[in-house]
């Protein structure tokens, strides 16, 4: 469904003095800088595939998803979405997909909801019985009755996201790209979201791109995740490999039952981290490369009374936020 090979963006910006002197300076000599916002990644998603495209601030996902588009031509590289170039052939790449950039609106501002997507229907030619069809089982699932006669800019934040959802997937487009659908959402609205996106994947085949910074949109959408850092991907594979690769970090809270201070048993020392909460809990912090979970419980009854415990799963929040870091 989209092939991406080489492709790369580089931005050239102007570089500013500052002040009047670097002002007027600035109109005589111009130095520019090149940003490579996009640097060389490669690609291929199949049809039907749910990719979480994910990197920190500014890594470079809004100018992969905005080349995808076709709103951007690149600097170098090939690209073809459902076997068409996105920036030479851009009629023929809209009809193909949908949007939704979290940040900005496809509906018209001024006009009811329902007008916004008559319109849509218009642009994109969808056939009248299909449309009405559409138009109900988007109506319920995201439960958009009460918004449809209602000027957008007229609406909250979460309602309007999901018209503007609608609207992406109005036409069944073969790919939908998502920049951060449930930014600044509620938790009721994301889960509703996220159904519908699941929805739509299984009853159309509809392929998603979707980025994010809440993980756990990639948990509960994606089954491949591909992180970008400084414009190169740093890793491309399914959520539970990562979760295998680099998970192994594992995290048991205690409650022990003692006023005296917890002191490192010997035969856990340079194998766990221990630290001391505010609530009295002591968190024991470790790979399970170096020692089993079974073991760390051991050695700590061995020495003291528990009165309760919990096992942290390896959250797919600290595994990114770490690669964020650190790197892979
Ligand atoms: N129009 C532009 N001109 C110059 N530089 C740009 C332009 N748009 C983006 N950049 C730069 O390119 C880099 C990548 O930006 P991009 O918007 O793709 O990041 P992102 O991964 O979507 O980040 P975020 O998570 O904050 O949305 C950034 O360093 C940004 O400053
Ligand atoms: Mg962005």
């Amino acid at each position: 469904m989209i092939q991406v090979s080489g492709l790369s963006k580089h931005y050239r910006i102007v570089k500013k003095k500052p002040g009047l002197t670097g002002a007027i300076k600035g109109l005589f000599h111009r130095e520019y800088e090149v940003k490579k916002a996009v640097d060389d990644i490669s690609l291929l998603i199949r049809p039907g595939e749910m990719v979480g495209y994910i990197g920190a601030n500014g890594a470079g996902k809004s100018t992969t998803i905005k080349m995808l588009c076709g709103i951007l031509t690149p600097s170098s590289g090939n690209v073809t979405v459902n076997g068409v170039i996105p920036y030479k052939e851009r009629k023929e790449n809209a009809k193909n997909i949908g949007a939704v950039f979290g940040q900005r609106s496809q509906l018209f501002w001024d006009i009811a909801v329902l007008e916004s997507y008559d319109l849509l229907k218009h642009i994109y030619e969808i056939p009248e019985h299909e449309y009405q069809e559409t138009i109900k089982i988007f109506t319920e699932v995201l439960q958009l009755e009460p918004l449809l006669n209602i000027p957008v800019r007229q609406l909250s934040l979460g309602q309007k996201m999901r018209c503007e959802l609608a609207a992406a997937f109005l036409h069944n487009p073969p790919v939908v790209f998502l920049d951060e659908p449930t930014i600044g959402l509620d938790v009721t609205v994301k889960v509703r979201i996220r159904e519908f996106i699941k929805k739509m994947n299984q009853a159309k085949g509809t392929t998603v791109i979707l980025t994010t910074h809440d993980m756990q949109d990639i948990e509960e959408i994606c089954n491949r995740i591909i992180i970008i850092d400084e414009g190169k991907i740093l890793y491309d594979g399914s959520v539970q490999s990562i979760k295998d690769h680099f998970g192994n970090k594992r995290v048991i809270h205690f409650e022990l039952d003692s006023e005296a201070p917890f002191q490192l048993p010997e035969s856990l020392m340079h194998k766990v981290d221990f630290s001391c909460g505010e609530d009295g809990t002591i968190s024991a912090s470790f790979s399970n490369n170096v020692i089993t979970a079974a073991d760390v419980i051991t050695e700590v009854m061995k020495e003291y009374r528990i009165r309760d415990l919990t096992i942290a799963d390896p959250k797919i929040e600290t595994i990114v936020q770490e690669i964020y870091e650190r790197g892979i």
